[in-house]
């Protein structure tokens, strides 16, 4: 199966399994947890904003950093920039911050609220160079749509 066809495959995949639910820390749970085990990633998990700080979420791997401020590493960047971030070897990104020696490469999509207001990002690393590409972008892209209804303003 070609990188596409489980993309093709997973995203009705992740509609179905939230649908329904209410509840924004089951639903992002859920989510990144068939999100890693069907592409068989290193690490998958969101940071969510929070104040002036990105703060860890649900994720599947190894312990991670908790907090990541704003223009800092690949997260920080993504956030900032309000746009997802490939890089093909995070030593050649400057700032990158290394939560595990065996992360060689990732990709940083943002997850948007019902504003367009960065919300939190969807992180994900490899233990590979080079392993996304804008295949990766563009469905990473559409399956965090699915999650921006979960993030609404508070009264
Ligand atoms: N790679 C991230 C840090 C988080 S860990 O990879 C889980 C970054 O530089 O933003």
């Amino acid at each position: 199966m070609t990188k596409w066809e489980k993309y093709e495959a997973l995203l009705p995949q992740l509609a179905s399994l939230i649908d329904g639910e209410e509840d924004k820390v089951a639903v992002l749970s859920n989510f990144v947890a068939l999100l890693h085990d069907e592409m068989g990633f290193f690490w998958t998990g969101f940071y969510r904003v929070e104040s002036e700080e990105l703060v860890v979420g649900p994720f599947q791997g190894p312990v991670a950093c908790f907090r990541i401020r704003k223009g800092c590493g690949v997260c920080g960047t993504a956030w900032e920039r309000g746009e997802a971030i490939i890089v093909p070897d995070v030593e050649q990104f400057p700032g990158h911050i290394a939560c595990s020696s065996f992360s060689r490469s990732e990709i940083v999509v943002p997850v948007f609220d019902v504003t367009g207001t960065v919300a939190a990002v969807l992180d994900i690393d490899s233990c590979e160079l080079n392993t996304f590409d804008e295949t990766d972008r563009l469905y990473l892209e559409r399956a965090v749509t699915l999650l921006t209804p979960y993030f609404t303003i508070p009264c």
